[in-house]
């Protein structure tokens, strides 16, 4: 499958284009933007908004991206607008060819015997080593299984019981010295309701604070800090390194919730120190709805490691059946039960359209498309029409655009009608997410584009219909 991949996108290898389209690497450290501006905010580098033009120049963007090829791997219509993938990623084409074989083959004739030959057993650590470059990290440190929600309990707990080995304490009488977990005030939702639930099993005081003041509020009481990278709602970038080490200077753990960020831009997990970090598949990794998340442990704390939930999959002789147990060394320790071999052979597969991609060539081309849609949106949206959620500034934006007006649940309903796929966080969010590997200059162009025409009509009707929850995902 690799081979084929890597002849269909000839020209698409690592190291060529660094910069799609002119994304300034060096806008990076420039200074951030305020986050919500009314109307939509100038873009790093961008030039000024012109009305004509912008459909040339996304075909010359086009044609001239390293990336476009990556999308003829991917099952999409040839008219489809699909700014969805920061929800759930688009189908790999090759994807259902292997599962039919691994359906009808390493299930339908091999049955018990595919746990051993056709590596079934070990595939949550072999997938996630293929993860582990994406989110830089060396091999051995992720492992794949269970939701994000289901991680998330596990790298808090587990970052908590490490802080209390650390320091010797909540063994033999009297509470915790570092008795406080702090979490991002603007999770999203599931990693609130299981922090609250970590701090709960640990005797812990939870402490809401937004990501940008960790680093003032983290102190000698913090046992662990969890943090999303990416905000799901507003597609704000946090400061990974610049949070992770005020986190790890106040002698706390880390654990960063990357949904939002993995296959999307560079993480640098272990170059940056983070501790635990936990982060889904079926967004920008395209491992199908459903598909398995990964735990990250650095090897730093595995041997401490000690899970909330230690099922059998991670006994260091799951086989032996023995009534106590017995944690296994290294990233298998993260594992619980039986994975969902469907699911994670699916996502494996799907983890082909990377061969040949580094995330940085990504990275610019999704800042140059989030730029350039946003230059498309000034040109053709009336000003004062939308409120940009998403900072202006590279270095604090995601892959994702959010746009609010107050008719939007009406807005997105028309834009997915007329074939331009984002969706609606309520009451007022249009989310576009752009995937580098198959999102061009061209779509985002058409989606401002459709966009206009949408909110000039909704306007001109008074409507604030369309209020259906448009996606089921997150
Ligand atoms: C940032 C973030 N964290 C956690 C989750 C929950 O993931 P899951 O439903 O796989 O548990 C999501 C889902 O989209 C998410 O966006």
């Amino acid at each position: 499958m690799s081979e084929l991949l890597h002849d269909e996108t000839e020209g698409a290898g690592t190291g060529r284009g660094g910069t799609a389209a002119g994304a300034g690497a060096d806008a990076e450290t420039r200074v951030p933007g305020a986050a919500a501006t009314e109307g939509v905010p100038a873009t790093e580098g961008a030039p000024a908004a012109g009305d004509g033009g912008l459909a040339a120049r996304a075909a010359a963007l086009d044609a001239a991206d390293p990336l476009a090829k990556r999308r003829e791997l991917f099952a999409l219509d040839d008219g489809a607008v699909y700014l969805d993938g920061n929800s759930l990623g688009a189908l790999p084409r090759h994807v259902p060819a292997r599962m039919a074989h691994v359906i009808a083959h390493e299930w339908g004739e091999l049955r018990i015997r595919s746990w051993g030959e056709s590596g079934w057993w070990t595939a949550p650590e072999r997938i996630g080593d293929r993860i582990a470059p994406l989110v830089g990290a060396a091999p051995g440190q992720v492992v794949v299984g269970d939701s994000t929600s289901v991680n998330v309990l596990k790298a808090l707990v587990g970052a908590v019981r490490l802080a209390d080995a650390y320091a010797g304490e909540g063994r033999d009488g009297g509470g915790p010295v570092r008795d406080e977990i702090l979490v991002d005030a603007t999770t999203f939702p599931t990693d609130g309701y299981i922090a609250e639930s970590a701090a709960r099993m640990t005797g812990r005081r939870l402490v809401p604070v937004a990501p940008g003041d960790v680093p003032d509020a983290v102190g000698p009481r913090t046992a662990a800090v969890l943090v999303n990278h990416v905000d799901y709602r507003t597609g704000r970038l946090h400061d990974l390194p610049g949070v992770t080490a005020a986190v790890r200077d106040a002698g706390a753990l880390a654990v960063w919730d990357l949904c939002h960020s993995a296959g999307a831009l560079p993480v640098d997990l272990d170059a940056n120190g983070v501790d635990l970090a936990v982060g889904c598949t079926y967004k920008y990794l395209n491992g199908g709805p459903g598909a398995p998340a990964f735990l990250y442990v650095a090897e730093r704390h595995q041997a401490r490691f000690d899970s909330p939930l230690p099922g059998w999959n991670s006994h260091a002789d799951p086989f032996a059946m023995t009534p106590g147990y017995a944690a296994v060394d290294g990233a298998r320790r993260g594992r619980v039960g039986t994975p969902d071999i469907l699911s994670m052979l699916a996502l494996e597969s799907a983890l082909d359209v990377w061969d040949g991609v580094a995330v940085g060539e990504v990275r610019a081309k999704s800042l140059a498309l989030t730029d350039f849609f946003l230059e498309c949106v000034r040109a053709y949206v009336p000003e004062g029409r939308l409120t940009c959620l998403t900072p202006a500034a590279h270095a604090e934006r995601g892959s994702q655009v959010a746009l609010s007006c107050p008719d939007a649940p009406a807005v997105m309903e028309r834009l997915i009608e007329r074939g331009v796929v984002g969706d609606l966080r309520r009451p007022d969010v249009l989310r576009f997410g752009f995937t580098p590997l198959y999102v061009g200059y061209a779509d985002a162009e058409r989606a401002a584009r459709v966009l206009a025409e949408v909110c000039a009509e909704v306007a001109a009707e008074g409507s604030t219909e369309g209020s259906t929850e448009v996606s089921a995902a997150r």
